[in-house]
């Protein structure tokens, strides 16, 4: 038998109401704070993500679906090509290709398949889904205001309430500009020196290659040591304090309540100040159903003009992991309002009907004549019908039908002009 890839699922009925509900609720969010859709390629160059996301970062150096791509004529050049591990990279890519910074600031949505090869388990997976808000544009535009990282953050919160998932858990920090977290990195880099060799093998390495990951390390033998590391806040210089802080008392005029997490630093190095992360406690220790922050310099190293920018990425497999757990998805899927049962050499008459009735905005299951009256019921009852209608020749003259309310047994003839009305009421 063929099976799917390990890390990858099939989103099989009923769930797959719980991913329209939730993809539905964030896109209604997103319209009232203004927000527009994108898409872009699920494949890039290699290059963007080398560059965007950093070499030394887990995604990039390990867990990247990348392959060379062969031309497939002698004129055309081949290249390595990446499944997107993320999508923020190819959003400032299409930023810089299209000048979207000509409109100014932009504020753009993308929801759609990220990939990593990471060790599957619970909460991760190799093909997952993301919902990803960016506002960026010119300096001039506003893009680097403290309003744009409250409202990003608000619109966050606003959107998990929304979904039915309050007892969230926002982590926020400010990670300072690239020349701040140079300096930051240095002294982790030689407070590190003399312990490191008391950590675990994974802090050994990132000690070396990229001392913030340590701060991200889970392993609580490695905690103590965490705990005497210097903290990125006593390196932010007088600009970046500034805008953490305006940060915080428009989150607090807000009412977004937050916690302050010096240690989080985020897996890409593309973050400069604001950096967050929103947990929930159920998800144990795949807790953060969304993460992200300002990106101030990736379009500069990206080859592009000045533009500050800041988004966020939800995982959307563990937001629906979240919801499952309160919402079954029977709840929000839509059942059929009627079951059209055709008595024998009515298929014809019932699709007429069925048309009708689908056309007045209403969910119909079709029957098939070829079923008796036993097993046509059974079929209602097992799609969830709320009625039975039943289509004979006697119904097809008198130009009214039967309709059975299957929950309470109760039965009535109703005129063909009144039934979408009864039906719905
Ligand atoms: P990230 O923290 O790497 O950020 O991913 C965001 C979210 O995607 C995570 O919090 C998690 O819920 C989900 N996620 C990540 N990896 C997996 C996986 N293997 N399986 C299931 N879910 C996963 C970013 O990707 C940034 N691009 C976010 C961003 C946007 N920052 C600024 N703008």
């Amino acid at each position: 038998m063929i099976k799917a890839v390990r890390g990858t699922r099939d989103l099989l009925p009923p769930d797959t109401a719980l991913w329209n509900f939730v993809e539905a609720t964030a896109r209604e969010v997103f319209r009232a704070y203004n927000f527009q859709e994108i898409r872009t390629p699920i494949f890039e160059t290699t290059e963007l993500f080398a560059r965007g996301v950093g070499e030394e970062t887990d995604i990039v150096s390990k867990e990247m679906f990348t392959w060379e791509d062969r031309g497939r004529a002698a004129s055309e050049k081949g290249q390595s090509l990446t499944l997107r591990p993320e999508a923020t990279a190819g959003i400032v890519r299409a930023y810089i290709e299209h000048k979207l910074g000509d409109r100014g600031l932009n504020k753009l949505f993308l929801i759609g398949p990220m990939f990593r090869r990471e060790r599957p388990q619970k909460g991760r997976y190799r093909q997952f889904y993301q919902i990803n808000a960016e506002v960026i544009g010119p300096a001039s535009a506003g893009s680097e205001s403290p309003a744009r990282d409250a409202e990003v953050l608000e619109m966050t919160a606003t959107l998990l309430n929304r979904l039915g998932i309050t007892d969230w858990n926002l982590q926020l920090n400010s990670v300072g500009s690239s020349q701040e977290r140079v300096k930051f990195n240095e002294a982790l880099r030689a407070a590190l020196e003399p312990v490191k060799d008391n950590m675990c093998v994974d802090c050994q390495r990132r000690a070396l290659t990229n001392p913030l990951r340590v701060l991200d390390c889970k392993v609580p033998e490695d905690q103590p040591i965490i705990e005497t590391l210097p903290r990125i806040t006593d390196f932010l210089g007088q600009e970046s304090r500034t805008h953490f802080d305006a940060v915080q008392s428009i989150l607090t005029k807000l009412g977004v309540r937050f916690t302050l997490n010096p240690r989080l630093v985020r897996g890409l190095d593309y973050y400069t100040r604001t950096a967050f992360e929103f947990t929930h406690g159920a998800l144990g220790a795949q807790n953060a159903i969304l993460g992200g922050g300002r990106y101030d310099g990736l379009s500069e190293a990206l080859g592009g003009p000045p533009a500050p920018g800041i988004g966020f990425a939800i995982g959307e497999d563990r937001l629906v992991m979240t919801l499952q757990e309160k919402t079954p998805a029977e709840s929000v899927m839509r059942k059929p309002d009627v079951y059209v049962a055709p008595m024998a050499g009515m298929n014809g008459e019932a699709a007429r009907l069925a048309h009708e009735l689908r056309q007045q905005d209403l969910v119909i299951e079709l029957g098939d004549d070829s079923f008796r009256l036993k097993k046509s019921f059974e079929a209602a009852t097992r799609a969830g019908a709320k009625y039975i209608l039943i289509i004979g020749e006697n119904e097809i003259k008198a130009n009214a039908f039967a309709l059975k309310n299957l929950a309470s047994g109760e039965q009535v003839s109703v005129p063909r002009a009144e039934l979408a009305e009864r039906i719905r009421a």
